[in-house]
């Protein structure tokens, strides 16, 4: 969820997280008044949490419990799906996020983060997840499904074009010749 200003909300800031339970569900009944007022608007509502990501100096002290208390408390939200980022941007924090929301979360779970076309399949084939989604490779690759479709290879996305603006980076990539 973005706000207005494009900044994202914080759940549980982490000098509020450390073992105190009220901020926690302080900032459950935040996002729950958020998703309330999302889903007036719209009926369909996928949320997505990255609680490992320590992107903008978000660092929380449980992530992988974090995940699967919220996991649990949002059955019954009627989100049309949950999106789970699996790592960190930074590379701060490691674990497994995704086993503990799929115990916990009984609606359509989606992946991201690194998926390989392969992975992506075995991940839904046993099914830890019902989707995956993809950013990077979309960014460098506009024609991504066809691409996993032919086994055709992957042209890499620039990140020295990210957060800038104009096509550079977003929507200049070559398609692949017709097949
Ligand atoms: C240029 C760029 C901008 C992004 N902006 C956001 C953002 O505003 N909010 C967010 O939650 N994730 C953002 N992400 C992270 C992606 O949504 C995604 O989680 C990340 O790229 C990992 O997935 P991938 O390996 O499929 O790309 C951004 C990623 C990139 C490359």
């Amino acid at each position: 969820m973005h706000t207005p200003e494009g900044k994202q909300p914080y759940v549980v800031p982490r000098e509020l997280a450390d073992d105190e339970q009220p901020a926690i569900v302080a900032g459950f009944w935040r996002l729950l008044e958020a998703l309330e007022a999302v889903q007036n608007e719209s009926p369909l509502v996928g949320l997505r949490i990255s609680s490992l990501n320590s992107s903008n100096a978000i660092l929380d002290n449980d992530p992988i419990g974090l995940s699967s208390w919220l996991a649990e408390r949002l059955n019954g939200t009627e989100l049309d799906n949950l999106h789970v980022m699996r790592g960190d941007f930074l590379g701060q924090q490691h674990g497994d996020v995704l086993t503990p929301i799929r115990t916990g979360f009984r609606g359509v779970l989606v992946g991201n983060m690194g998926y390989s076309a392969e992975e992506a399949n075995g991940a839904i084939a046993t099914g830890q997840l019902n989707a995956v989604a993809f950013g990077n490779a979309f960014l460098a690759n506009p024609d991504l499904p066809e691409r996993f479709r032919r086994g055709a290879p992957l042209q890499d996305p620039d990140p020295a074009t990210y957060y800038t603006t104009g096509p550079a980076g977003y929507t200049d990539s070559p398609f692949l010749e017709p097949a």
